[in-house]
């Protein structure tokens, strides 16, 4: 089975307590029993995992080099906007990356519209709340079947 990794960024481990208004109540271990059981059912394995720290992230996006994942599904909360070191390492895999938010980024704070991970990923999805993540599943999915079709 193909097997995609998930990395969530800083304060996404709140999901459900924090800014309900815009992230909704939805929390992250939710969010990952749903991914997991969607993908599964698309013939995908899932890792799941959240970090606060920008170093830990960076080591997990390396991992990917191991050839142990077949794509990358990173949501990497306000790293987004700021990390050139996130962005170097996501430029030294080759693996498929997928770009989640759960809030429309756009509709937001201007510093929000910047986002460093775009620039490397080869889609963006955002503003669908927990939804995201089960459409970046899909996007993955197309990705890498067209990729060996
Ligand atoms: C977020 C959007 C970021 O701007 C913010 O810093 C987050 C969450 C989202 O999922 O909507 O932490 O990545």
């Amino acid at each position: 089975m193909k097997k995609i990794l998930v990395i969530n960024g800083p304060n996404l481990n709140l999901l459900g307590k924090r800014e309900i208004e815009i992230y909704g109540k939805t929390s992250l271990k939710s969010i990952e029993n749903t991914t997991r059981e969607f993908a599964k059912n698309n013939s995908l394995e899932v890792e799941f995992k959240q970090s606060n720290e920008e170093s830990e992230i960076i080591n997990w996006i390396q991992d990917c080099m191991k050839n142990s994942y077949n794509g990358l599904l990173i949501n990497a909360g306000a790293y987004t906007h700021t990390s050139i070191a996130i962005f170097d390492a996501l430029k030294a895999i080759k693996i498929p990356i997928i770009e989640i938010h759960l809030s429309n980024i756009h509709k937001r704070e201007e510093f929000r519209k910047k986002s460093f991970i775009s620039e490397v990923a080869n889609g963006v999805i955002f503003g669908f709340g927990s939804y995201s993540y089960i459409l970046a599943i899909m996007a993955i999915k197309n990705l890498l079947e067209n990729k060996n079709g």
